[in-house]
C-alpha cells in the first residue's frame, strides 16, 4: 500500500480541447479528493526542469515544447493508494495501448500529447507537488 496523495497535471492538448471538466469528473467519480488545484503555464525552462529525468531521451525537447505550448491544470489528489490507483485510472503512457475506459484512452492524442500526467511514486508525487504548490495552497498534505 502506498501513500495517500498523488500529483496530477492535465496537459495542454486536453486543456485546449476543453476536456478538463470531463477529466475532473472521472477523477472524482473514481474516489479521489481534490486537495489543491490551479491552472498555470510552464515556460520552456520550467518544463525542462519538471521533466529533467527524461533529459537524455530523444523526445525530450519536443516534450518541453509541447508542455510549454499552453495552459495546464495541476492538482494534488488524495485517496488511499493514490499513486497506483491514479496510474490505473489514466492508463498506459501510449494511448494506443491504454485500457478501455481510461483517461488516456478517451482523451490522449499521441504518446507525447497524452492528456494527463500522474506521479510514478510517492517520492516523485511530493517533489512534483512541491514544484507547483506552496504549503499555503494545500489543505492536508503539508
Ligand atoms: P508523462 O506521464 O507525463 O511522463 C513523461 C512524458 O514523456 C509522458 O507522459 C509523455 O508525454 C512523454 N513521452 C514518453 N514516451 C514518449 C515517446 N516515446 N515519445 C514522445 N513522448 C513520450
Amino acid at each position: 500500500m502506498s501513500g495517500n496523495f498523488t500529483f496530477a497535471m492535465i496537459k495542454p492538448n486536453a486543456f485546449r480541447q476543453n476536456y478538463t471538466g470531463s477529466i475532473l469528473a472521472m477523477i472524482c467519480e473514481a474516489g479521489f479528493r481534490i486537495q489543491a488545484l490551479k491552472t498555470t503555464i510552464l515556460n520552456k525552462d520550467e518544463a525542462r526542469q519538471f521533466y529533467a529525468i527524461h533529459r537524455s531521451k530523444p523526445f525530450y525537447e519536443d516534450l518541453v515544447t509541447f508542455m510549454s505550448s499552453g495552459p495546464i491544470l495541476v492538482m494534488i489528489l488524495e485517496k488511499e493508494n493514490a499513486v497506483e490507483d491514479f496510474r490505473a485510472l489514466i492508463g498506459n503512457t501510449d494511448p494506443s495501448k491504454a485500457e478501455e475506459g481510461t483517461i488516456r484512452k478517451l482523451y490522449a492524442r499521441s504518446v507525447r500529447a497524452n492528456a494527463i500526467h500522474g506521479s510514478d511514486s510517492d517520492e516523485n508525487a511530493r517533489i512534483e507537488a512541491d514544484f507547483f504548490f506552496s504549503t499555503r495552497e494545500r489543505f492536508s498534505w503539508k
